[in-house]
């Protein structure tokens, strides 16, 4: 169905209803006034979260429904025009699936910019799975199944499904959120593009994924549908493990995938699952989930699995992964010599890359290691 967006600006704004292009939409997408935000939110009173990109407060609307307000805090320039982002945010609240957080709406006040989304009830995997001891919780093996196949489903939809599909570039940890059911919501999608220019979006949030970036990033600064499939492998091993993704404080197998590899070349994969499973899990299916991930994280992208399959392997138990092959795991050691990619044409000359590319030194920094 058609739907006409309306701008619902503050009185700093013209309440004018062409303000705002026609945008696809099913109907459910609102674009809030700064007052209704600042009303819902209690005056931006309750933070449960902060991002690279800005700050995320609970709040409740007049229907009665829970959300998260994220403030956007990004550079204007960096941002497309109003109109261009609520159109682009307008079509990203048409894609609807259960492992999926929805986007309910968005605001935009001068040079401030607000997304709106459905109120996760138990925060992100990051926080409630791997969080500090004291906030921690402790997820049965059925949990961490379910969790695994969901993100996979959500993320298989976001490839394979959606058209055109979407790389969603930032699969980790904090960007699986948990609503009260326990069902798993792949958040974040999409957003490169609200950016102008989508590498700007990478280079941004690239100092908070090492240990879930794929290497061929490091070579070539893109990332495509199996540089996802890596990032989800990397998740993959942290939920069954429990482990951290980088583990600063060790000098050998610093990284889960190597951790990871040296269990596998061992024919020891058992030895990695997460102690506090005590004896409750299925030994069977933990090493196949592992194996999955491993799969996953291959150095070739083209010899990783789609999405689809790994869903399929997840979910059927028929599928026998005894004789399967597995080659070495890649991984981005140190950002600091990641060249990335901007506006690289074919007319560049010779095809060269030192003109289009820039180093990410400027955003690496130990603190930024995930978790
Ligand atoms: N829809 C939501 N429901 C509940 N909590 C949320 C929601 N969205 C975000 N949060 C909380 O806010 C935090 C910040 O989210 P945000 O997406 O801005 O950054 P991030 O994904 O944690 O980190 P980064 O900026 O490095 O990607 C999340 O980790 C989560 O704790
Ligand atoms: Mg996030």
């Amino acid at each position: 169905m058609k739907f006409s967006l309306f701008a619902c600006f503050s009185s700093s704004n013209n309440n004018n209803k062409n303000d705002f292009p026609e945008a696809e939409n099913d109907g459910s997408f609102r674009v809030f006034t700064y007052h209704q935000l600042k009303l819902a939110t209690g005056n931006f009173g309750d933070k449960i979260g902060e991002g690279g990109f800005g700050s995320v407060y609970k709040g409740r609307l007049i229907d009665g429904s829970s959300v998260a307000v994220k403030v956007l805090s990004i550079e204007i320039e960096s941002m497309r025009g109003e109109r261009e982002f609520v159109a682009e945010l307008a079509t990203l609240a048409n894609i609807k699936h259960q492992n999926l957080v929805s986007l309910k709406g968005c605001c935009v006040e001068g040079a401030k910019r607000y997304l709106v989304y459905d109120y996760m009830e138990n925060n992100s995997l990051h926080h409630t799975f791997l969080g500090s001891e004291d906030k921690r919780m402790r997820f049965s093996w059925e949990a961490r199944r379910n969790i695994s196949i969901g993100v996979a489903s959500g993320v298989s939809y976001l490839h394979e499904e959606l058209k055109p599909h979407i790389v969603h570039r930032d699969i980790k940890a904090k960007n699986i959120l948990i609503d009260r059911d326990f069902t798993p919501k792949v958040a974040d999608f999409g957003l490169a593009k609200l950016m102008r220019d989508e590498t700007s979006y990478i280079s941004t949030k690239v100092a908070g994924t090492l240990g879930y970036l794929a290497p061929e990033y490091a070579s070539s600064g893109q990332l495509r549908r199996k540089s996802d499939v890596y990032s989800f492998g990397v998740l993959l091993l942290q939920i069954v493990t429990g482990s951290a993704v980088v583990d600063a404080y060790t000098d050998i197998e610093r990284f889960i995938v190597e951790k990871a590899w040296a269990a596998y070349e061992a024919n020891d994969l058992l030895r990695i699952v997460d102690p506090v499973l005590n004896t409750n899990y299925s030994a069977e299916e933990a090493i196949k989930f592992l194996k999955v991930g491993l799969l996953c994280v291959q150095e070739t992208a083209k010899l990783r699995p789609r999405m689809s399959e790994v869903v399929e392997i997840l979910t059927n138990n028929n599928i026998d992964m005894k004789d399967v092959h597995i080659s070495k795991p890649g991984f981005v050691a140190d950002l600091r010599n990641i060249r990335i990619k901007q506006h690289m044409t074919t007319d560049s000359p010779q095809g060269s890359s030192s003109s289009g590319t820039s180093f990410a030194s400027s955003v690496w920094s130990v603190k930024n290691l995930a978790r």
